[in-house]
């Protein structure tokens, strides 16, 4: 019989949000036409900017002619969505990110997974926790970890704390990582962080040769100026960062698929006593194991950067975000303590009367039909914290507000 990766076996639970789904699916089983409000994931609910259709539209019509159609694109996205990248997200923040930097993928969650393929076995991790799982899960699957203990951390990684305590700013570790997973704002807090707090991160990074893989998915919804919206805003940080974006959220294309990587050319990684390039392995990587992003897909992506492109994705931004300022003035004004909420599409709220994170979930399930994220799904940290998703129509989400509040 064919031997299966036993790594998978030491996966303490499902992948959190399929839980979550098996567990509506159970509720709603025996409870037919209950009308649920789904706050639980981050997937987005309103139509795909007019500029991002349009432009897929006549992407369509042009691969249905002979001289328009398109077969394999280049593995690293076409050069005219990286150029636009590296222009509108990048240089006119001051960045010196050039196109050839720039992978074309199809979500951040892949590539954050996909890193490993390039990175060696014995690294020692750091990962926040709370955390995003799919960081953890992925080293797990990949044989770089132990088994889990009682609290569900793995032999092998390292926690760092985010909490009320420390204002979800995790601490500068005293000890030497090789690989440190950032990611802000932060899903699940909605925590930002400050220009010195990431220099102090690329600080200790250079100081330890460490690499940080810095998800900025959440970025577009930095509302404070202060806040950088990339990693590559802080001086150094291109020999020691690879980051995360993606279309996803600013741009609704999570069925889609649009993301991309930035990996910069001068950053290196070591092979006993040698000094290899990420950015050659990884488009080793690319080449073998990726055929890009559909022509059609990255037209759509291009129009995010066109004048009404930029208009009407900043609606869309501003419309999440403010649902998620309703989600936190209601459940501040109904005694709630909540973070985030601010420059980022989550609220973080500390679960009433200590309970504990599946308990409040399927508390808000029964008594309000309103699903959420149970904290204690993001990391042992999270127990007795939930996140409330600001992604939904502003209907359901003052209607949930009014039953939540309700209780
Ligand atoms: C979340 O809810 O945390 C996100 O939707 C996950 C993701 O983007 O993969």
């Amino acid at each position: 019989m064919v031997q299966v990766n036993t790594n998978y076996l030491k996966l303490k639970a499902g992948y959190l949000f399929p839980e979550i789904s098996r567990r509506i699916k159970d509720f709603s089983s025996k409870n037919q036409n209950v009308d649920l409000i789904r706050l639980g994931i981050g997937d987005v609910t309103e139509p795909l900017p007019l500029a991002c259709r349009d432009a897929m539209k006549a992407a369509i019509e042009e691969m249905g002619t002979e001289e328009g159609f398109r077969g394999y694109g280049p593995e690293q996205g076409y050069q005219w969505l990286r150029e636009s990248i590296s222009k509108n997200d990048y240089l006119s923040r001051g960045c010196d990110i050039s196109a050839e930097e720039i992978f074309v993928s199809d979500g951040s969650k892949c590539d954050s997974s996909n890193i490993l393929d390039i990175l060696g076995k014995d690294n020692k991790i750091a990962v926040t926790d709370p955390v995003y799982p799919v960081y953890v899960d992925t080293n797990v699957m990949t044989g770089r970890t132990g088994e889990a203990n009682l609290a569900g951390e793995y032999q092998g990684l390292s926690y760092i704390p985010i909490n009320s305590e420390n204002g979800f700013e995790a601490a500068i570790p005293k000890e030497k990582f090789d690989l440190i997973y950032l990611c802000f704002p932060n899903n699940p807090t909605g925590a930002v962080a400050t220009r010195e707090q990431l220099a102090s991160w690329v600080k200790y990074a250079k100081e330890n040769n460490s690499l940080i893989l810095f998800d900025a998915a959440y970025e577009a919804f930095i509302k404070d100026d202060s806040i950088p919206h990339s990693i590559f805003e802080i001086e150094g940080s291109k020999d020691c960062a690879i980051e995360f974006r993606s279309f996803s959220k600013n741009a609704g294309f999570t069925g889609t698929r649009c993301a991309f990587t930035v990996i910069p050319r001068c950053l290196k990684g070591q092979a006993g006593l040698e000094e290899v390039d990420l950015w050659s392995l990884w488009n080793r990587r690319q080449s073998t194991k990726f055929n890009g992003v559909s022509y059609v897909v990255q037209r759509g992506a291009e129009a995010v950067y066109s004048k009404e492109g930029q208009i009407q994705i900043k609606k869309l931004v501003s419309f999440y975000m403010d649902n998620a300022q309703i989600i936190k003035s209601n459940l501040t004004a109904a005694g709630f303590e909540v973070f985030g909420a601010v420059n980022a599409p989550y609220a973080w709220i500390k679960t009433p009367k200590n309970m504990n994170s599946w308990d409040f979930f399927d508390f808000l399930l029964e008594k309000a039909n309103v699903v959420g994220t149970p904290g204690s799904g993001f990391g042992a940290a999270g127990e007795g914290y939930f996140r409330l998703s600001a992604f939904n129509s502003r209907e359901n989400v003052e209607k949930a507000m009014k039953r939540i509040v309700k209780l």
